[in-house]
């Protein structure tokens, strides 16, 4: 496996390459919802790189960029029995060097939900996400749908800039209890973490009564939020029930394919689950 750390590595190494290329980006400290973007990588294209980058640009101030987990080496182990040929492991000076001064910025599908929650956050994602598929050029992206805000930002921005990849959204991997995979699942105290079951557990409810014939989206809503309240270790940020393509928050009749997403902390942690509504 290849470890390459600038963006001249990388281009050399992709225009080395003959067939597809198929590109999984992660900030590292790696679990099965990674993995599994890996092994459909690796089945739906001839190679693949990932790349591992803790970006500091998506982080806040106040938020865990410091102690976000890592273990390079475990890591790089996993890539490769997943079959990965390359990894992109850019160093921070590599991929800001002095003088960096653009952002890439998606507009209205960045501003609700997690961006209200997070200012910043995505024109931190989409900057970085771009600087990778440049580096990389990959013919296909991998990227889960648990972060559904990022996935659709990332889609429209790859849109609207002509980017030649084809962005490819993955299903959530859950824990056996339905907890969504995470690298942040670690910070959780195992008090916290029995807690956080109440999350799946909420959504799958909503998503059985909509497949039962409740389309009203505040009944909706406010049964998962209620749920939710009802776990006293939970502090909730938001719970939305939002068009599944603008991620515009409904009222009324649900009438089309929606998002229903959250965002609750326990303790310092901070989740994120969501589940689709496919009508
Ligand atoms: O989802 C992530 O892990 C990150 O947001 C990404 C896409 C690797 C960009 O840093």
């Amino acid at each position: 496996m290849d470890i390459l750390t600038s963006p001249g590595e990388m281009h050399t190494w992709r225009w080395g390459c003959g067939g597809t290329v198929g590109f999984v980006p992660t900030m590292g400290y790696l679990h099965e919802g990674h993995l599994a973007l890996v092994r459909r990588s690796v089945a739906e294209n001839d190679v693949t790189a990932a790349s591992i980058f803790v970006n500091p640009l998506q982080f806040g101030p106040g938020e865990d960029f410091e102690r976000y987990p890592r273990d390079e080496e475990r890591d790089l182990a996993l890539l490769e029995q997943a079959g990965v040929a390359a990894v992109y492991m850019p160093r921070a000076e590599a991929m800001y060097p002095e003088g960096f001064q653009t952002s890439v910025e998606t507009r209205e599908i960045s501003l609700p939900l997690e961006g209200a929650s997070r200012p910043g956050h995505f024109a931190g994602v989409t900057t970085v996400v771009l600087k990778l598929l440049n580096a990389v050029m990959p013919d296909r992206a991998y990227f889960g749908k648990k972060d559904a805000q990022q996935l659709r930002v990332i889609q429209r921005m790859v849109r609207d800039l002509d980017v030649a990849t084809e962005i490819v959204a993955c299903e959530i991997v859950r824990e056996p209890d339905g907890l969504a995979m995470s690298s942040r699942n670690v910070y959780l105290s195992a008090e916290e973490r029995e807690a956080a079951t109440v999350l799946s557990q909420a959504l799958f409810e909503a998503r059985d009564v909509f497949g039962a014939g409740e389309r009203n989206a505040a009944a909706l809503r406010d049964g998962v939020q209620a749920r939710i309240a009802a776990e006293s270790l939970a502090q909730i940020q938001y719970v939305s029930l939002a068009d599944g393509e603008t991620l515009e928050e409904l009222a009324g009749r649900v009438e089309r394919p929606a998002l229903l997403s959250l965002a609750v902390r326990f303790g310092a942690t901070r989740l994120i689950d969501n589940v689709e509504l496919a009508l």
